[in-house]
Order: structure tokens, then sequence, then C-alpha cells
């Protein structure tokens, strides 16, 4: 990837963003793999990061911190411009997007544990029986779709 030409002053070497995101440079070289940053080559092939990496680098921490996919995350980066950080408003609207996410995440760990409370002392593992081995009772709704046939 070219470098943004303002980039070029202020443009920062690959362990100079592992320190100030505190992430391990392994890292920085998952995220880019995975799309969510990018760098470009200097004159010397060394890697350079716009100082805008930074910002997107707090984003992702914190949505993987939530508990948000690394695929989620990468489609809500998509959105923005490459050359620049999210802005106040629209890390507004990912987070307020990310909020429908967790609420589902916490509704679904909730009924898990509700489950999980009544097969404490059990060990049945039923099948049949089982909340956690058959969640929503969905052999019931499979054996009534194969009557209603
Ligand atoms: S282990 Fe028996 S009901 Fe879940």
């Amino acid at each position: 990837m070219p470098a943004p030409v303002a980039a070029h002053k202020t443009a920062l070497s690959v362990g100079e963003v592992a320190k100030r995101c505190d992430i391990p440079v392994s890292t920085l070289h998952f995220y880019e793999s995975r799309g969510l940053i990018k760098s470009w080559r200097n004159n010397s092939n060394h890697r350079r990061y716009s100082r805008h990496v930074l910002r997107r680098i707090a984003v992702i921490k914190v949505a993987q911190r939530t508990g948000i996919a690394l695929t989620d995350i990468k489609q809500a980066l998509s959105v923005l411009p490459e050359d620049g950080a999210p802005s106040a408003a629209q890390w507004q609207a990912m987070s307020q997007q990310w909020q429908t996410l967790l609420d589902k995440k916490i509704a679904d760990l909730t009924l898990l544990q509700q489950q999980l409370d009544s097969c404490i002392g059990c060990g049945c593992l039923s099948l049949q029986d089982c909340p956690l081995r058959n969640p929503g009772d969905y052999l019931a709704a499979a054996s009534s779709a194969d009557a209603a046939e």
C-alpha cells in the first residue's frame, strides 16, 4: 500500500505502535494479516503506520475485550476511511451496533447459566432431557416438523 503523503513525516514504526498500544508486535502483524489495519514499507523496507492506526487499534482492543468477533470488527471498520481514525460519531455508531450483539450474548449466557444450574449434580447429559444437550428443545421441534410432513 503506498504511504499517504501526509503520513510520511509522522509515521510510526512497528515497535512504536506496539509500545504505544501495549500489544506485542505479533498482534500488529496478526491485525494486519486480517485486514484490520494497514501499513506501508519505507525505503528501507520497514513497516510504517499512520498515526491514526493508534485509535483504530484502540477500537479493536475495546471491541475484542467485549467479545466482538474479529470478523464483526473488520466489517465495522471497513466502512471507515482507510486514511483516518474513527471519529467520535463513527465510534458511537459502531458501539451502538455492538451493543445489540452484546445484549444478545448476555441473554444467551444468562440462559446458559440457568440451564447449567439445573444440571449441577445431575450429570445425565441426556439428549432428551438436558437443556445443555438439547437447547431450546430442538428435538421436540424437529419431531413436530417430521410429524407435519
Ligand atoms: S446433566 Fe442432567 S439435565 Fe443436564
